[in-house]
């Protein structure tokens, strides 16, 4: 990457599935938006959701498959590095760095520990330390800025402590990088009205085919009663402007079928590009592959130069 002037952004994304609409319009579609005014990095945190996923397919497959998932959407690799987690081992060094300095009251108020240990869960020590390896991610790469959702936002606070308080006994060694939270999207609702969540079973995919798209909105809950259908109107807000959707409720008042064929439309002509783009990168897999490792080149050798000063810092080297 060039010496852009420009602030660094950086973020992590867990390889987890087959993204849906809701994750699109809440997350991916920001970071899109973002390259332009960043020197970006977005990671593919295969060493954190090794946490959770143990499988060795499942792992790589999902690992591909997001990276997939991201180019479609418009993450440019020219603009953006986008890099596997595992292919800068550095960050376990700096964890482990980390982890000689943090105490363990300290990482047990993190929330997803929390909420982990609440619901009974034999927590592993990855997912307890998962806040010091993220600290790493974010500090090795002198991110200024972190766009997450907001249940990242604590983590993002932890990497901030954790650079204080390293510069505080080593030295001044890290920036203390800022949180861009998310905040201002709605939460998208699910075809039951809940809302959209992987783990509600409820969710429209983002590279839904034309079949999906038209079985998923028929079976979108209607509240009879009302005329205009308001789980119909969240979701086709995402793809309509107000004016024109509200004269279409208007028109079609009380029609809901009327309406949910006008959302399949509309959003199958949104979907259907960024399927085939998809279906297009998938055609040449060594080409995404080359596209992942030329990225972690560029970020393994930011990784390399940080861990030297980190190194001389500690008495390591
Ligand atoms: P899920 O609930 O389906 O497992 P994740 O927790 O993996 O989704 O979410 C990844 C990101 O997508 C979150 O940080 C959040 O910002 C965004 N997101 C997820 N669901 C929604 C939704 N229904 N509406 C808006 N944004 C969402
Ligand atoms: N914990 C983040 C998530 O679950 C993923 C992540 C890992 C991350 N390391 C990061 C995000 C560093 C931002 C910066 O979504």
């Amino acid at each position: 990457m060039p010496h852009t002037g420009k602030k660094i952004m950086l973020s992590g994304v867990k390889p987890t599935g087959r993204p849906h609409i809701g994750n699109f319009f809440g997350a991916m579609k920001q970071f899109t938006e973002l390259q332009d005014s960043y020197e970006s990095y977005i990671f593919i945190a295969d060493f954190h959701a090794l946490t959770t996923v143990q499988n060795s397919k499942e792992l790589s497959q999902a690992s591909f498959d997001i990276a997939l998932d991201y180019l479609a959407i418009g993450l440019d690799p020219a603009k953006t590095v986008l890099f596997k987690q595992s292919d800068v081992p550095h960050v376990t060094e700096l964890n482990w760095i980390f982890n000689c300095i943090t105490t363990v009251p300290y990482l047990e108020r993190a929330h997803a520990y929390k909420d982990a240990v609440a619901k009974g869960k034999e927590v592993n020590v990855g997912l307890f330390d998962y806040p010091m390896l993220m600290a790493a991610d974010i500090l090795i790469q002198d991110a200024d800025i972190v766009p997450v959702g907001a249940d990242q936002k604590q983590h993002v606070e932890y990497a901030r402590d954790t650079a204080e308080k390293f510069n505080r006994i080593f030295g001044e060694t890290f920036k203390i990088p800022e949180p861009l939270i998310l905040e201002n999207v709605k939460t998208v609702p699910g075809i039951d009205g809940q809302k959209m969540s992987k783990s509600y079973g409820n969710t429209i995919p983002l590279f839904a085919t034309d079949e999906e798209i038209k079985k998923l909105v028929m079976a979108i809950v209607t509240d009879s009663g009302s005329d205009i259908p308001k789980n119909v109107y969240a979701i086709h807000e995402l793809f309509r402007d107000k004016k024109s959707l509200d004269t279409l409720y208007e028109e079609k008042k009380g029609k809901y079928k009327d309406l949910k064929e006008a959302l399949i439309a509309d959003m199958t002509a949104f979907i259907r590009p960024l399927r085939e783009k998809r279906e297009a990168l998938a055609a040449d897999p060594e080409k995404i592959k080359k596209i992942i490792r030329e990225g972690g080149e560029k970020a393994h050798a930011r990784a390399e130069e940080k861990m030297k000063d980190v190194r001389q810092k500690t008495g390591l080297a």
